[in-house]
């Protein structure tokens, strides 16, 4: 159902799709500016400043070979152990090594020598620009679809991220499976990707270029919805989303009606079952997110006013790594809530689209009481 045709031959993964893929981003692409489309390069959200430094210390060669579809920085990271799934030439994980610290760890894994290749030659030198003794980066040659038997161990992650990646894969599914499996209890998998307003042709999916361009491979967003369920997560939040467009009449003519967003969710393993609501109180101890807390298009937490969350939220927060971030009560405290009340959920990414060329009506929280409190991934 939700998966592709082509890519699945009886069950198995179709190879093709991964030596096309392979063949056009090792040597077709060269450069960033070599794509055909901008489905690789749509920036999903503005950058704040402290990552745009960070994104500076990434070396040229690196930042050259950048195919990304959005920012894939998930808050608060001192010490998390992250991976990257299909990493290409390490520029988000030299982003994140710096994120993290010393004490963290990010490790890329991607599945093509040549990106791997330029990864690599720049380990020690971003050790020595972040002044690090001893490299928190470390790139690996394997499947996304097939993570464990990369080496990387079961539940041994605190976040999972992936920038443009997930719609190259030929196995949707076993992609999210194998990330549920090495995450930890409670981690998280923050990703941007190409999403279509439907499910694609045959015509679509079999053309190699629109595959290699992240385009023909896209999910329809609501086939995210059923597959994350499906493998156990929780449904997924939708945090930011732009459009993309395919600037080349020939491919156009190609895709038709379809329509591309580039969206970034966060699906988290967390327990299922708990679905009371929750009023949650943030402190303001996530680095960079010091005032207030964008978790999604409908939650911005602002410090130390009390919002009252549904229930798949307040699982989130009390099970995941934001809850040194966060005090808890039952809903309907002593203090009402004031100021805006949250905005209803959005999970269509076109839907969001469309809100956002509208005039903001602000952001979502509502207000009281305080504390403070610690890190996070230790
Ligand atoms: C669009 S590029 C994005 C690279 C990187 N995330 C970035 O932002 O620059 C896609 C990358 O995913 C890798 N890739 C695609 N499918 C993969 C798979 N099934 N397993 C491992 N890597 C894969 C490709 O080799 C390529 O480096």
């Amino acid at each position: 159902m939700a998966d592709d045709n082509r890519a699945c031959v009886g069950g198995f993964v179709d190879t093709t799709v991964h030596e096309d893929v392979k063949d056009y981003y090792g040597k077709v692409l060269k450069k960033t500016e070599d794509l055909k489309s901008n489905a690789c390069v749509a920036p999903a959200k503005p950058v704040p400043a402290f990552i745009r430094q960070a994104l500076k210390k990434v070396h040229p060669e690196v930042t050259a070979r950048y195919y990304g579809c959005g920012l894939v920085v998930p808050e608060c990271l001192e010490g998390c152990k992250i991976l990257d799934l299909g990493s290409g030439s390490g520029r988000d994980c030299y982003m994140l090594s710096q994120l993290v610290g010393q004490k963290g760890h990010v490790t890329g894994i991607d599945m093509t020598e040549d990106q791997l290749d330029v990864a690599r030659t720049h380990v020690d030198y971003h050790m020595k620009e972040f002044g690090y003794k001893t490299p928190n980066v470390s790139f690996v040659q394997g499947y996304i679809e097939a993570l464990t038997e990369a080496g990387l161990e079961k539940s041994s992650f605190d976040i999972i991220i992936s920038n443009c990646v997930v719609n190259l894969s030929p196995d949707k599914k076993r992609v999210l499976a194998e990330a549920y499996s090495v995450l930890k209890d409670g981690g998280e998998l923050y990703f941007s990707d190409v999403y279509s307003s439907g499910r694609l042709t045959e015509e679509i999916k079999n053309h190699k270029v629109l595959w290699g361009e992240c385009v023909g491979g896209a999910l329809w967003w609501k086939d995210l919805l059923l597959l994350a369920e499906e493998v156990g997560f929780s449904p997924p939040r939708l945090v930011t989303a732009s459009v993309i467009t395919v600037d080349n009449k020939e491919l156009q003519d190609i895709l038709g009606d379809f329509k591309f967003v580039s969206a970034t969710y966060r699906l988290f393993k967390v327990p299922k079952g708990n679905t009371k609501p929750c009023r949650v109180m943030y402190n303001g101890s996530i680095t960079g997110a010091e005032d207030s807390f964008q978790f999604d298009r409908r939650y911005t937490f602002k410090v130390d006013d009390p919002v009252e969350v549904d229930g798949e939220v307040a699982t989130i927060l009390t099970q995941s790594r934001f809850k040194a971030d966060f005090t808890f009560q039952p809903p309907g405290g002593p203090c009402e809530p004031r100021g805006a009340k949250p905005e209803e959920a959005i999970v269509d990414p076109f839907e969001l689209v469309l809100q956002l060329e509208k005039p903001s009506p602000g952001s979502a929280t509502g207000g009281c009481c305080s504390t403070k409190s610690a890190p996070c991934c230790k």
